[in-house]
């Protein structure tokens, strides 16, 4: 399947958590076991059927990205590259992307997200055809680490607060945004926080002030990891091995989610198998497309 709405990887940012490794090189370029860390975020967009996608990075890494991933069109996909000259906040992404998404929709991902479950691209089809805003919760033990949802008696949203010191619940908001095409206009709007972001939960804020903000709440059957920490980098990267040594299937490829979706014919397929030789990666693609076919 194939969405109107447009997708948004930002993979910019400084990564001073991991550093001394990301004062050389993008967060979003290290592995995850065996693949850059990106392709993660990217295919759950092209799971969502986004094949209009930007990728927001620094200007020091823009060009890392632009080897990594070219043009897209060996995926089937456009992709363009904007920068973002210092991290100045999430929601700045909409800002810098206005021209890219001329007015249509968008789902923005974070870079260093990895989302995995059954189910996955059903959830994102249903908050494609959904108006305003919606954002997925998490339950997650450490909620003070993110920006948390408070729920009323009914269920609704009451607010969505940044990394706060006592947690009105156990749900984060992940890092997945399903905005409509309002997104930029209201992000010119925001003023910067105390800590000089454009913090994505005053952009959020804007829709569930109007009743225009669902939040979907993404069950205990996925998995939702962020790759900020050495810790937690380490531990994505063991679950995704775990996976898939046992399954023989692999997370995260973009070359098996585009042929599933129809948008790289066979011989494609092939063809970038043949470009991987006789690595496991190569090795995969050939038999993923010997059982697909
Ligand atoms: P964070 O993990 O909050 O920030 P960071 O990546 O700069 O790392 P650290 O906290 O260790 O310094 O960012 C979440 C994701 O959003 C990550 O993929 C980087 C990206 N990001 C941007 O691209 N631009 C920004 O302005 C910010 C704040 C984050």
């Amino acid at each position: 399947m194939t969405t109107g709405r447009k997708g948004i990887i930002l993979a910019g940012g400084s990564g001073t958590r991991l550093w001394p490794i990301t004062m050389g090189v993008s967060k979003q370029l290290l592995p995850v076991y065996d693949k850059p860390m990106v392709y993660y975020p990217l295919t759950a967009l092209m799971l969502g059927g986004m094949r209009e996608i930007a990728v927001i990075t620094t200007p020091e890494d823009q060009p890392a990205f632009l080897r990594l991933l070219g043009d897209g069109s060996q995926w089937g996909l456009s992709l363009t590259y904007i920068v973002q000259p210092s991290p100045d906040g999430l929601a700045q992404a909409y800002l810098l992307a206005r021209d890219f998404l001329d007015g249509a929709p968008s789902a923005m991902v974070l870079g260093d997200n990895i989302f995995f479950g059954h189910g996955l691209t059903e959830m994102l089809q249903i908050a494609d055809r959904r108006d305003g805003g919606t954002v997925f919760g998490y339950h997650v033990a450490d909620p003070e680490r993110y920006g948390v949802v408070d729920f009323d008696d009914q269920g609704r949203v009451k607010a969505i607060v940044e990394k706060p010191a006592r947690p009105p619940s156990n749900f984060a908001v992940t890092g997945l945004y399903y905005l409509d095409g309002e997104a930029p206009d209201r992000a010119a709007q925001i003023r910067p926080s105390p800590r000089g972001e454009l913090e994505i939960v005053d952009l959020l804020e804007t829709y569930r002030a109007e009743g225009r903000l669902q939040v979907e709440r993404m069950g205990r059957g996925y998995a939702w990891l962020d790759t900020g920490t050495h810790g937690s980098l380490l531990d994505a990267g063991n679950f995704v091995r775990t996976l898939e040594e046992r399954q023989g299937l692999q997370i995260g490829s973009p070359d098996e989610i585009a042929f599933q979706n129809g948008w790289i014919t066979a011989e494609a397929l092939a063809a970038r198998a043949a470009k991987f030789g006789k690595n496991g990666y190569g090795a995969y693609l050939k038999s993923r497309l010997k059982e697909m076919s």
